[in-house]
């Protein structure tokens, strides 16, 4: 495997390091706190292009590719995960999916405007009853002459709150399971559609999330990205992009952690020495280290294989599981490295810990990566 990276991959790293560190570290704690989702710098990432990194210019993006778009988000959750989840859901679970399944018409509604960070997209899976089982929803689509009239809840939208545009998945004919599920792309403009209570959660505060619900909602077919039984290949084809995404994000937030516990253990001292000299701490470090690495070659793994347009849908799973367990582990080892203050929220420790727990659950739970493993080993359902 070749990482030397292009000159515009460095670019875009860079930049997105440089904006991370200027623009968003000074926010980043009090927007954890109070929950507010962060309007100004997301529309200056937009104008920057981080919103659309693998979108051709011509629709609105950076026209660059998948390593490109896992530098980009990797350094953004360095900093902030909440603003890292809004930009992989925008990047991958809402511009990708058009940008591979829809026609040039809707590429040039739906897509551009959010691929240049104009509108804020989202994507809508998640059923109060169908979360890791995605083919049990309730969601309906029926069609009336050339418009769909929709009924149904979804829940855990993520950016449900601000989204302008919304991929949205629906059975047209629910006796046909997977296979009647249809993809369409919602305004939330219209009428019919509403969104819930924003979820209170543990981490990724700043990210916002609510149940969506649209009742008697009408959307003219020409909304409808795919062909009719399309829809539950497209949300998984989409997950899988997604997943690189996730993975790059919870690799951002392991290396934050680790260098706060690098820097802490050099600097603190106990029983006469810095805490860096004694062998437990060490211990702690190079495991850090190491697993950040592996987690990191896997995500550049999958990107490649994304990026040369090989199926990658086992090297995404491989590398969303071990880099979520990994920001996990790694998180609540600095807290450990860190003592008492890790556990302060003096310092943003405690915030990577808490934001950690998301990348094990969402786009796909750590046990469902390991079945999607397991099945493309064993060749197995
Ligand atoms: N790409 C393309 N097609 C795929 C595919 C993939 N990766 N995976 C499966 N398919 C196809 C299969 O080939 C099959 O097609 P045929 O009917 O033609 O054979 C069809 O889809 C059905 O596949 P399965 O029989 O494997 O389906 P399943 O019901 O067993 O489910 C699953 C498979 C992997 C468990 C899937 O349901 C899944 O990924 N669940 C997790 C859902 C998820 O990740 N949700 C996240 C919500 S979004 C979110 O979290 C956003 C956010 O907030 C940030």
């Amino acid at each position: 495997m070749d990482f030397q990276l292009s000159e515009e991959q460095r670019a875009i790293r860079d930049l997105a390091r440089d904006f991370a560190r200027n623009e968003i570290a000074p926010i980043a704690a009090a927007i954890d706190e109070s929950g507010e989702f962060p309007y100004a710098t997301i529309k200056k990432m937009g104008e920057l292009g981080l919103m659309g990194i693998e979108i051709s210019e011509e629709y609105g993006g950076a026209g660059l590719d998948t390593l490109a778009y896992v530098l980009a988000i990797e350094e953004i959750a360095k900093v902030c995960a909440s603003h890292a989840v809004i930009m992989s859901v925008n990047n991958s679970l809402y511009c990708y999916g058009i940008n591979q399944f829809g026609t040039a018409e809707q590429k040039e509604k739906f897509l551009a405007p959010a691929a240049a960070g104009k509108k804020i997209g989202a994507f809508s899976l998640t059923e109060p009853q169908s979360g890791s089982d995605a083919g049990n929803m309730k969601t309906r689509a029926v069609l009336r002459g050339d418009t769909y009239v929709i009924n149904g809840r979804k829940s855990w939208i993520t950016s449900g709150p601000v989204a302008d545009l919304i991929v949205l998945f629906a059975a047209t004919q629910p006796e046909l399971k997977h296979k009647g599920t249809a993809c369409f792309i919602a305004d939330t403009s219209l009428p019919g559609f509403a969104r819930g209570k924003k979820e209170p959660k543990l981490g990724i505060r700043a990210s916002a999330t609510c149940e969506c619900t649209y009742e008697n909602y009408e959307l003219p077919v020409s909304h409808r990205i795919g062909n009719a039984g399309d829809g539950f290949k497209i949300a998984m084809s989409v997950l899988d992009a997604g997943r690189i995404g996730i993975a790059a994000q919870a690799l951002g937030i392991a290396e934050a952690a680790y260098e706060a516990s690098v820097a802490y253990a050099k600097e603190r001292s106990a029983f006469g020495s810095k805490i860096a000299e004694f062998q437990a701490i060490q211990w702690m470090i190079a495991d850090m280290s190491t697993r950040i690495e592996a987690s990191r070659l896997l995500i550049y793994n999958a990107a490649l294989k994304k990026s040369a347009h090989e199926k990658f849908t086992r090297e995404a799973a491989m590398a969303k599981l071990f880099a979520s367990e990994t920001a996990m582990w790694v998180t609540t080892k600095a807290i450990q490295v860190h003592g008492g203050a890790g556990y302060s929220k003096e310092l943003p420790v405690e915030r990577y810990f808490r934001d950690a727990k998301i990348t094990e659950i969402y786009e796909g739970t750590s046990e469902i990566q390991r079945l999607v493993i397991a099945r493309a080993a064993l060749d197995a359902k």
